[in-house]
């Protein structure tokens, strides 16, 4: 009898289990326990670093939530949702940033976000551990206005490492790609800057001097060589103490990297925020750009002070009281139609800021990198131009195609994006996918974009008392096909192509007499 009682018993115990977590309509015992600090060894760095990604999740009755730390900073774990074995992680923004199952003391996962999407990843389950904590935050100065850093009276033009190499970048590479910049034209066209991006840091010396990794075995002789092609030298640092790639930020190192970067004959820094946002509060953004604005201001040397905090904290408005002569407006583009386009088209709360010597930036091109067709690099380029925008290339440009040249070398369009009167343009009204932009030029001429952002060619009818100009007595040139658009009735049939452009500019004599100007 007491051997059937223990054995009635020892049946009914896992349902008693399940009974006493039953939850909110849900079996807990029965979903995967991915609880715990997990750690990620995830690659090694140049400078000989480990990229460590740790995840501590943590449930509470059915709500699993904690964080994801990144060299860069957090995410947080706001939800997970279990389907069989496998699990997403959603972070605070409502996307899934993982996917993936626990195997034992590992949990296999993929990356959906980023720039590393697709990635599988494998995380191993420690006990006792604490993630690091970051480092106190350093005193920071008083706000003041300072005057820009560096010289932009135009938006700078050149090319930047990131968009194209990521980590795989190098001397040999940067000099490859100043010589294709002279051979191609591109210097001549306009195009100065050679931008160093993130991974080219080293590790400090026992002064905290820091050094380029084994990349970059001497900068001043690479920045040498790029000064004697007509070109300048920009690097990249973050005020935080390790930047987006988890290298060696100037976290406390402020006014010895400047002068460390004016002495190797530095022409730009882009200043990315990354892990100064687990250190900073984010309303202490702009005392801490302003530290690395003064630090710049007295190493000795311009230096073109490149903001990059993704458009945080309205940057516009101040972005150039640190020193900044140009600032990120948004999130890091992509190499798609629907990132560039989804970023070009959505800057209009930004063009009061633009003006010349500082700059909005919806950052750099991906013209070049073979997601965009002729009519997309086309748009991006023009969108760009009418945008103010900086003209940082993010291509290979030791492979570049006729085509991609000549979009990048257009002088009719670069000028629009050069013009000195620095204002920004913007769109005049959307029309089913069809948005007509306008901007003013110093001489009193007027450039008008028509784009077309649906997936079919359309036949456009634009009307001139639409866009506030009287019939005009000539025809314009479209800027791209080079051909003549004629109007009669006062209107201009245009065929702007899928994803396209036809952008036309109206001289001031032309449009004097007749423009009736609303604005
Ligand atoms: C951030 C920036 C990018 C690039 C990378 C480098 O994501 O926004 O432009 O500089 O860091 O790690």
């Amino acid at each position: 009898m007491g051997l059937m009682i223990i054995s009635i018993f020892v049946f009914l115990l896992p349902a008693f289990i399940h009974m006493s977590s039953w939850d909110g309509g849900r079996y807990l015992a029965t979903l995967p326990d991915i609880t715990g600090t997990w750690v990620c060894a995830d690659h090694q760095n140049w400078d000989g670093r480990t990229y460590y990604i740790y995840f501590e999740i943590r449930r509470n009755k059915n709500a699993v939530f904690g964080r994801i730390r990144y060299p860069w900073g957090e995410r947080k774990i706001t939800r997970a949702d279990f389907e069989g074995n496998q699990f997403e992680l959603y972070d605070q923004t409502g996307n899934v940033v993982f996917v993936g199952e626990r195997f034992g003391a590992e949990l296999h996962l993929v990356s959906k976000v980023g720039p590393q999407k697709g990635k599988p990843r494998i995380a191993k389950l420690t006990n006792n551990f604490h993630i690091p904590d970051p480092p106190f935050p350093l005193p920071l100065p008083a706000l003041k206005k300072i005057p820009q850093t560096g010289e932009a009276p135009a938006p700078p033009m050149g090319w930047s490492s990131w968009n194209h190499f990521a980590d795989r970048i190098d001397d040999k590479t940067i000099r490859e790609i100043v010589d294709a910049m002279v051979r191609s034209g591109l210097r001549d066209a306009g195009y100065r800057y050679v931008n160093i991006d993130d991974t080219w840091e080293g590790v400090r010396d026992g002064k905290g001097e820091i050094s380029a990794n084994s990349k970059f075995p001497n900068m001043k002789a690479l920045a040498d060589y790029v000064h004697s092609k007509g070109l300048l030298l920009g690097i990249y640092s973050s005020p935080g103490p390790r930047t987006c790639a988890g290298y060696e930020g100037s976290f406390g190192h402020e006014e010895q990297d400047s002068k460390t970067f004016a002495s190797w004959g530095i022409d730009l820094l882009k200043y990315d925020w990354c892990s100064a946002g687990l250190i900073y509060r984010s309303e202490d953004m702009r005392a801490v750009y302003q530290k690395m604005g003064e630090a710049l201001a007295s190493s000795g040397r311009k230096i073109v002070f490149n903001l990059c905090q993704y458009g945080q904290r309205d940057v516009g408005r101040w972005g150039k009281y640190v020193g900044g002569s140009l600032w990120r407006t948004g999130p890091d583009i992509e190499n798609s139609w629907q990132s560039v386009s989804t970023i070009g088209f959505s800057q209009t709360k930004w063009t009061q800021f633009a003006g010349p010597g500082h700059w909005n930036d919806p950052d750099m091109l991906e013209i070049g990198n073979g997601a965009l067709t002729l009519e997309e690099e086309r748009t991006h380029m023009t969108l760009w131009s009418m945008l103010a925008a900086p003209l940082i290339l993010g291509n290979d440009l030791r492979h570049i195609t006729p085509e991609t040249l000549s979009v990048l070398t257009n002088r009719e369009i670069i000028a629009i994006d050069q013009d000195r009167l620095g204002k920004q343009g913007y769109r005049l009204y959307a029309d089913g996918g069809i948005e007509v932009w306008k901007r003013n030029l110093i001489n009193g001429d007027i450039a008008f974009a028509v784009f077309n952002r649906n997936d079919q060619n359309r036949q456009y009818t634009l009307s001139f008392a639409k866009i506030g100009l009287l019939e005009p007595q000539a025809s314009f040139r479209d800027l791209w096909r080079q051909t003549l658009l004629h109007s009669s009735g006062g209107v201009m049939k245009l065929n702007v192509p899928a994803h396209g452009v036809v952008v036309f500019r109206v001289r001031a004599t032309e449009k004097s007499s007749s423009a009736t100007e609303r604005e």
